[in-house]
């Protein structure tokens, strides 16, 4: 199937405005997610915040569905958690670690994620093992293999970058993690929506993932995925009156599903904003979205190879809609900044957040062009030449 790129931009409200090419940040919404969103916004000052909920009980119930399908889970392996780091707290922060026990990660890693393995490491004496990369910049696959010893309690990586057009082989990370019986966490913040992802195949334990990136969902959503035996098995860091009921004055029972994880308070309208999004994505499908991002993606890349002082910098045998590169001589924070004043939205990746890959190919930052479905050939070549103009003027 082909996707109706004019429809796809018809719906998108932003379109109007700005050449978005920050899906990496912050996608645009489609005006079905926006006007989901401000529906219920709208119902909760007409009529109550709890009425509300109630009355949207069902819409509300569907979500679960909705996001399970988009990864091949069940439903009540899904919680609703605010953001990708919070998902990913839930689960991270869940496990248990002691004195030398092994914490399995990939170069590539968020900061996020690492400052958490700090902490734990700090606190209980866990050691962090960063596994190399190969020849083609993603994690060695028999390095890793090797790491792991009976000492190693998780591998936890992220899908793919916030800094670049990597595609980690999550499959067959997860392959060696099951054949070890190693936990596995995947930060999929970047990779759903935007990518097949299906839990089963990669055979993961945990996946956190964000609604305004790939999903193109509203800000201050996102999901993690709770593989049901995992679930069984472990107590969340943190409990409240959801995720577990006061049964006995001494005692309590905790939910038996994923939303053990989740908390009680929500932002409502953005579960009902996610599933629109989620639903938009399972409808346009997802290898119609990642076929049509990596032809964008492709392009861009061959548009920003023939620019003079122009280098690419992403990684990885497989390269996704995160394009970045580095502009010889140019301060990449002002170049951001005159595109802005353009309406052409780009951003910079920096040491912030991805110390480690940044710090050890030499780069201070890269710029990043993240593409989604409803940018179009034209597009590109508008932003090209303006980068272009902006660079020849310093
Ligand atoms: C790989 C990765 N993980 C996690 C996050 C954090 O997501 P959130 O801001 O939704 O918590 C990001 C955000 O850029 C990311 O790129």
């Amino acid at each position: 199937m082909t996707l109706d790129i004019a429809q796809i931009r018809a719906e998108t409200p932003g379109c109007a405005h700005v050449l978005h090419l920050n899906a990496a940040g912050s996608a645009l919404p489609s005006r079905r997610t926006l006007d989901a969103t401000l529906d219920h916004l709208r119902l909760e000052a007409e009529i109550g915040g709890y009425e509300a909920a109630a009355q949207a009980h069902e819409a509300l119930e569907g979500f679960y569905p909705t996001v399970a399908s988009l990864i091949g889970a069940a439903p009540d392996e899904i919680a609703f958690i605010e953001n990708a780091t919070r998902a990913w707290d839930m689960a991270f922060y869940s496990l248990s670690f002691a004195l030398g026990d092994r914490i399995l990660t990939c170069v590539s890693e968020y900061s996020s994620n690492y400052i958490s393995y700090l902490q734990v490491a700090k606190k209980t004496g866990a050691e962090i093992v960063v596994v190399p990369d190969d020849a083609r910049g993603q994690i060695d696959l028999s390095a890793l293999e090797q790491a792991i010893d009976k000492r190693t309690r998780l591998i936890s990586i992220s899908h793919m970058p916030t800094q670049g057009g990597l595609v980690q082989p999550a499959e067959a990370v997860g392959k060696i993690a099951n054949d070890a019986a190693v936990p596995y966490l995947l930060d999929a913040c970047q990779s759903v929506g935007q990518m097949p992802v299906d839990v089963k195949k990669i055979g993961c334990d945990f996946l956190s993932m964000t609604g305004r990136k790939y999903l193109r969902g509203p800000r201050g959503t996102g999901f993690l995925f709770a593989k049901r035996a995992t679930t069984a098995r472990i107590e969340p860091v943190f409990l409240d009156n959801h995720a577990a009921k006061w049964t006995a004055d001494n005692g309590y029972t905790m939910r038996t599903d994923a939303r053990r994880f989740e908390n009680w308070e929500r932002y409502f309208a953005g579960v009902l904003g996610l599933k629109a999004a989620a639903e938009q994505t399972n409808e346009l499908g997802i290898d119609a979205i990642w076929t049509r991002l990596r032809e964008l993606a492709d392009g861009l890349r061959a548009r920003l190879a023939g620019l003079n002082g122009v280098t690419l910098t992403d990684l990885g045998a497989v390269k996704g809609a995160i394009v970045t590169f580095a502009v010889a001589g140019a301060d990449h924070v002002a170049l951001r900044d005159a595109l802005r004043a353009q309406a052409i939205n780009v951003s910079v990746s920096t040491q912030f957040s991805s110390r480690l890959d940044l710090k050890s190919r030499g780069l201070l930052n890269v710029m990043r062009a993240s593409v989604h479905v409803y940018n179009t050939e034209g597009e590109l070549d508008r932003f090209v030449a303006a980068l272009d103009a902006q660079r020849s003027r310093g």
